[in-house]
């Protein structure tokens, strides 16, 4: 049975039972202890708590669920997808056990020509809660399931919980035995390879509180009502259905193995580790694609960080099989064809997602080139030291720096002939973990500082007066200093001042904070920031000037009106900026972030490669355009639904209530779901100029733009500095571009002739040093310091020739610079030297020390650098001593 009839099966089972059919919620809730949704019954997690009332009784979706905890698992064992489609049946105090055990033992043992999934009864085994007898009796008594095949677990396998704080209660979980060829008898309890769970049915009855892990933690109390979450495995029941091996092998997922397989000419099936990267790749492209479309960029935290790792690891695995080319491309169109039926998004917006993971491949075979580099450079290095091992320091900042996987150091190694210290890599691993881990509670700890807020935001929100009033009489609610409440700040003081309303906007939406002051009479305060706390509470960071502020007193808090009419032309030419951007580029063009400030605003959106001057000029010009048109500004309340279907832009990943605020300028022109303060019309906001465009990242472009007076002010700058040129040049300004040019192409001529005459000196060099060579045994030797100021390059090139020079009897050349405190050296041996037994490579291990040098290369040619130019006559006794040892001994 394919996947997609699987889900269908699944909702119109429920919908026939009188569920209304939910869709499932974006991978990304707000909820900052979640990265992103991993089960079904997130999106209700309010209707649980009792602190939304929800619009129906009972519930089934399939939601997508994305879990990346084991990542390193994937692939082998059977059982785990980072990303997987969770099917339940949800009661908010509605039905309970009874219901939910009926329901779903119906759906799995139904025939399938009766809309079930088949399953033999027989093969069906479940587990209860320790002390849950209703639940037990329920499975004997009304469904038939004999006693032997009921189960009892504890707290860490039947009690479910989201591993933070919200609903939990114990559960009953359904498994399905796959045959003793995958295990040893006993049931669950027993095995869970080969009896795997399918569906886990949770009697959402409590509340837990702060606590670690599966089975330590507070449990609070009872919810006000009992309710059903149910989740079943949408991907295990599909790969015991299609009877196939594992999760990787569906419908959905095998076809991407299949490609990785025609891509690396590799077969799946036949060797262990081979087949962990093929079901890597399967299930980390379906990831990817997923998160992408849910508006997740690569990144070095968070999400984003996720994200990232999962391309990587699917690059790694790619180059592991052999892989010589690039093939994101190509893995997340396979995921589009299988999944797109189920996720139509995948097909609307398929050149965004491919887009942005065949960037961060990019990127990523990019610092692999250099990480391999930096490998052969070790590699060569350990040869010509005449060892066999690289050290775990080399690895460690190969896999920190580069991102390379000890496996492929390893396999790099052994191709080379070497192996790897790994014993001293993993301690450095290790190290770095324990570090990690310091900083991580070092963080929990600035944390835990933000609890002098808590009162205060228990207490409800400020009032923020400001898009209606610039001038309002507060009173102060609290004062806070370094962390503490204090009752009284006086003049020169630096405090945090927390008001119950406010017309000063707070920093959010990209808009920095209002500038302004808080006055009574001998009182001047001067607010500095304003930042939000928990999304409600604003706290003024402020310097007090003169007199003396009381907690309780009523004081005027004030806009700087100057401030905020640079603030308002900021932020409404961000917008401008924004569609005039979608106008130019296209829906791909999606917003990464922004910030805007009076006089100047900047734009993040993900993008690949540089923008063109046309595209530039050209969102210039709209965006200019449609300031000069004078649109009207409008701003008004509705519902997120309404807004969304009337076209307004959101920002991917933030979230929003159910009511929201949206910007209009100009009808169609911009539409933004958005708090910020705004011009009247759009003339206000003044000419707008984009000061260039660079990247910030992989996939994410800036523009940056001047507003208004310093719009003004920066073209000013510019026709100044023009004139300036046009006077040093002599020319009226309009011909100052071919006269740069003509004065260009001159230098350019001139450099060339340098660098010709620099060129016949050093071969005239060459010829002085050819006649110095001594003979030592049945060698010629040049071993000289280098005439000053000759560049690295440039001593290749005169070796070389040197060499040449001296014929074809056995001849060695070493030379030593002496380049801003540095010493480049080069060693070069002809044909006959190296029958000698001589090599370049080798030679440099009997001087290198002296001038504190490394390097090496080959038997013809080694190169290399010293950082001790008083070590540079000892280097060339040390050379000389070694050429007559080995000329002596051959
Ligand atoms: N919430 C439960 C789980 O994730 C059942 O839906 O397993």
């Amino acid at each position: 049975m394919q996947t997609h009839e699987i889900r269908r099966r699944f909702l119109d089972h429920f919908v026939k039972a009188g569920h209304t059919e939910v869709a499932s919620a974006s991978l990304l809730l707000d909820d900052p202890n979640l990265l992103f949704v991993n089960a079904g019954m997130v999106q209700f997690v309010p209707y649980f708590l009792g602190q939304q009332t929800p619009p129906y009784s009972t519930a089934t979706s399939v939601q997508k669920c994305v879990r990346t905890l084991d990542i390193e698992n994937v692939g082998i064992t059977t059982r785990h997808n980072t990303f997987f489609q969770m099917a339940g049946n949800f009661s908010f105090g509605d039905y309970f056990k009874r219901e939910a055990i009926t329901h779903a033992w119906a759906l799995l043992t139904s025939p399938i020509d009766e809309g079930g999934y088949g399953f033999d009864p027989e093969r069906l085994w479940v587990t209860v809660y320790l002390d849950d007898d209703e639940a037990r009796d329920i499975w004997r008594d009304e469904v038939g399931i004999p006693e032997e095949r009921i189960q009892r677990r504890g707290m860490a396998d039947n009690y479910w919980s989201m591993g933070i704080p919200g609903p939990c209660g114990p559960c009953s979980e359904i498994y399905y035995d796959r045959g003793p060829e995958f295990g040893e008898d006993g049931g669950p309890e027993a095995d869970e390879d080969r009896y795997l769970e399918i569906w886990n049915l949770v009697f959402m009855q409590n509340e837990r509180g702060e606590g670690t892990g599966k089975d330590s933690f507070e449990i609070l109390g009872p919810l006000p009502k009992k309710n059903i979450d149910t989740g079943m495995g949408v991907e295990r029941v599909a790969f015991l259905l299609q009877g196939v091996d594992n999760v990787y092998e569906t419908d959905l997922v095998r076809p991407v193995i299949a490609k990785a397989e025609e891509l690396s000419g590799r077969t799946y099936g036949r060797d262990h580790e081979d087949d962990v990267r093929f079901r890597v790749i399967a299930d980390h492209a379906r990831t990817a694609a997923m998160l992408i479309a849910d508006g997740v960029n690569p990144g070095n935290d968070g999400r984003g960080y996720v994200l990232r790792r999962l391309l990587r690891r699917i690059v790694r695995s790619a180059k592991l099989l052999g892989a010589d080319r690039p093939s994101m491309r190509e893995f997340v169109t396979v995921v589009r064809d299988t999944m797109a039926p189920s996720y139509p998004v995948l097909e609307t917006d398929f050149d965004r997602i491919s887009t942005v993971a065949v960037g961060e491949e990019t990127a990523f075979l990019k610092t692999l080139a250099s990480g391999s580099r930096l490998f052969e450079n070790a590699a060569s290095e350990v040869k010509a030291a005449g060892k066999k091992v690289i050290g775990g320091d080399e690895a460690f900042a190969l896999h920190d720096t580069y991102g390379f996987p000890i496996d492929l150091t390893l396999e790099m190694a052994s191709e080379a002939g070497l192996s790897v210290d790994e014993d001293g890599f993993r301690t450095l691993m290790a190290e770095q973990r324990t570090r990690a881990k310091e900083d991580a509670q070092a963080r929990k700890h600035a944390h835990a500082d933000l609890s002098v807020y808590k009162e205060l935001v228990d207490r409800g929100p400020t009032e923020f007066t400001g898009f209606e009033e610039l001038v309002t009489e507060s009173s102060v609610l609290a004062l806070i200093s370094n962390g503490v409440r204090v009752p009284t700040a006086a003049a020169g003081q630096d405090v945090e001042i927390v008001l119950d309303r406010s017309p000063l906007y707070a920093e959010s939406g990209g808009q920095i904070a209002d500038r302004g002051t808080i006055t009574a009479s001998g009182l001047r305060v001067r607010v500095n920031d304003v930042q939000k706390i928990a999304k409600k509470l604003w706290v003024h960071k402020v310097t007090v000037e003169q007199g003396q502020i009381t907690e309780g007193d009523t004081v005027l808090t004030q806009v700087d009106a100057d401030w905020r009419k640079g603030a308002t032309q900021g932020h409404s030419g961000t917008h401008m900026v924004h569609a005039a951007l979608r106008q130019v580029l296209g829906p791909n063009a999606v917003q990464a972030g922004s910030l805007n400030k009076p006089g100047y605003l900047r734009f993040d959106f993900s993008w690949q490669g540089a923008l063109t001057e046309a595209q530039k000029q050209d969102i210039e010009a709209v965006t200019n355009e449609a300031v000069a048109a004078n649109y009207a500004v409008n701003t008004f309340v509705t519902d997120l639904d309404k807004a969304k279907s009337m076209g307004a832009m959101a920002l991917f990943g933030e979230n929003y209530g159910d009511e929201v605020r949206v910007v209009e300028i100009g009808g169609p022109f911009s539409m933004e779901l958005c708090g910020g303060t705004h011009v009247g019309s759009s003339a206000q906001i003044g000419q707008v100029t984009l000061l260039g465009e660079q990247s910030v990242g992989s996939g994410i472009r800036r523009v940056e733009a001047y507003v208004g007076l310093d719009s003004y002010r920066h073209l000013a700058k510019e026709r100044a500095l023009l004139a300036g040129l046009s006077a040093s040049l002599k020319v009226p300004a309009e011909e100052v571009p071919a006269r740069v040019e003509s004065l260009v192409e001159r230098l350019r001529v001139a450099e060339k002739q340098l660098e010709a005459t620099r060129a016949k000196a050093v071969l005239a060099a060459a010829g002085e040093f050819a006649e110095k060579a001594q003979r030592i045994g049945a060698v010629r030797l040049v071993a000289d310091a280098a005439p000053a100021g000759v560049s690295a390059g440039d001593l290749r090139t005169l070796v070389g020739d040197i060499r040449g020079r001296l014929g074809n009897d056995p001849a060695v050349v070493i030379l030593l610079g002496d380049v801003d405190g540095k010493v480049p050296f080069v060693v070069a041996a002809n044909k006959a030297a190296q029958e000698l037994g001589i090599r370049a490579g080798e030679l440099v291990a009997s001087f290198g020390p002296k001038i504190a040098g490394r390097g090496g290369g080959k038997a013809d040619m080694a190169q290399g650098s010293g950082a001790d130019p008083s070590g540079v006559q000892a280097a060339l006794d040390a050379v000389r001593a070694r050429v007559a040892e080995l000329a002596g001994s051959n």
